[in-house]
């Protein structure tokens, strides 16, 4: 089998850039280790930045976003038992989009299949070759048989854990790490969100998150140990911490429910340099990972598609340079957003051994950045999305 562009992965990022390359008249085939409903059962964030928002559209999958999502003109930190609410609209004159990562997913396999693009689900060991060369080979099974595509350019759109990043050799690749002495906690349930925009909140029991999916659905998070197990939480247990982490009123008024999906995700912050070796390229989380208190994970993707995107479809306009400009505006963006993600962890949760003077610092920040409209605004411009340049 032959293509010009070969992704693995059939997350966000892979199933993008192939809409995306689709309709830009760029042949490629998506190959995928999972079934489509597996990556559909992944639970993950979905604050979309008008940039996503319009890539979507650009993509021409916005239309069940546009209709069933939801605008979100601020969103509230809390804090000492009170809740202080970002203007995002009127600082920034933007908004963010709540809809959940599994519906864009969805939204994008739909299309695909729509489509009748070539799309290889449960493929088994799958693996790239010759990407230093002109002329690049995926090999895979299927069902037992052995397959090899050959393309023009791999698309390593594999997640953290794929086979793209961990080929590279060592010696071309510089790995950036942090990971944070604790875990969230997330709860999915069917019940009303507390509140109409997201709140969160750094309480001395630690971080806790109120987000929504939907005006009936509500996503939840509390930060909890590293050595704790999501089957040891209790639903009991896990809404009674979180009422014990809002303010009385708010709490009072929260919504419990039994939980529809509950799990533990470790935080860390992560970037691979480069993001291009040779005919192969990372992006998403392929090549980076943000703890989600900034809600960039999804965002950070979908901004290296449209730079990788870009510089394909330049290439086989006959015009290479925004192809080779690919990892370093890619990278631009993403060490931007790691900084406000690690910046928004520091600020909001109980780091075990902080001890009294970090906890100070905590405060100081908080009480200063709600105080100061160019705080509150900095804030929001990172959390609304910086402008692509
Ligand atoms: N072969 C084929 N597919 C693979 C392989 C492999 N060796 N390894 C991983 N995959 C698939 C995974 O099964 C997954 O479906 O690649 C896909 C990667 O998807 P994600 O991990 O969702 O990464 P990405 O598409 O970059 O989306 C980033 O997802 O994890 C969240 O917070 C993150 O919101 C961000 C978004
Ligand atoms: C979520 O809804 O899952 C969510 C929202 C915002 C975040 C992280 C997760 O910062």
């Amino acid at each position: 089998m032959k293509t010009q562009v070969a992704i693995i992965g059939a997350g966000p990022s892979g199933l993008l850039l192939g809409q995306l390359l689709s309709r830009a008249g760029v042949a490629n085939v998506v190959l995928e280790q999972r079934s489509a409903d597996y990556v559909l059962g992944r639970i993950r964030a979905g604050v979309l930045e008008q940039v996503t928002v319009d890539l979507l559209d650009e993509a021409g999958v916005g239309a069940r976003m546009h209709a069933e999502g939801l605008p979100h003109d601020g969103v509230e930190l809390c804090f000492d038992g009170q809740r202080h609410r970002i203007d995002l609209l009127g600082l920034t004159g933007k908004r963010v989009m709540v809809y959940g990562q599994t519906e864009v997913t969805r939204d994008l396999m739909a299309a695909r299949a729509e489509a009748a693009l070539p799309t290889v689900y449960e493929a088994e060991n799958v693996s790239v070759h010759g990407f230093d060369g002109d002329r690049p080979v995926v090999r895979y099974t299927k069902d037992g048989a052995a397959h090899e595509l050959q393309c023009e350019f791999i698309a390593g759109c594999d997640g953290f854990h794929g086979v793209c990043r961990a080929s590279v050799p060592a010696e071309a690749i510089a790995l950036h790490e942090k990971v944070y002495p604790f875990g969230w906690l997330g709860v999915l349930a069917d019940v009303p969100p507390v509140n109409h925009e997201l709140i969160y909140v750094n309480h001395e029991r630690g971080f806790a998150l109120c987000s929504q999916r939907s005006r009936t659905r509500s996503r939840y998070y509390v930060q909890c140990s590293l050595d704790d197990n999501a089957e040891d939480w209790s639903d009991a247990a896990f809404w009674n911490e979180l009422k014990r982490r809002l303010p009385e009123a708010t709490a009072a008024g929260l919504v419990t429910g039994p939980s529809i999906e509950k799990s533990i995700a470790p935080l860390r912050s992560f970037v691979a340099e480069p993001l291009r070796f040779g005919r192969l390229f990372l992006a998403g989380d392929a090549g980076h990972i943000v703890p989600p208190t900034g809600a960039k994970g999804l965002n950070l993707a979908a901004t290296d598609v449209a730079y990788l995107w870009q510089g394909l479809a330049d290439h086989y306009r006959g015009n290479g340079t925004a192809l080779a400009h690919y990892s370093a505006r890619a990278l631009a963006r993403i060490w931007k957003a790691e900084r406000f993600s690690w910046s928004m962890t520091t600020l909001m949760h109980r780091f075990p051994d902080g001890g009294s003077f970090a906890r100070k610092m905590q405060q100081a920040e908080l009480a200063y950045l709600v105080s100061s409209p160019a705080a509150m605004t900095a804030l929001a411009e990172n959390y609304v999305g910086l402008p692509m340049d």
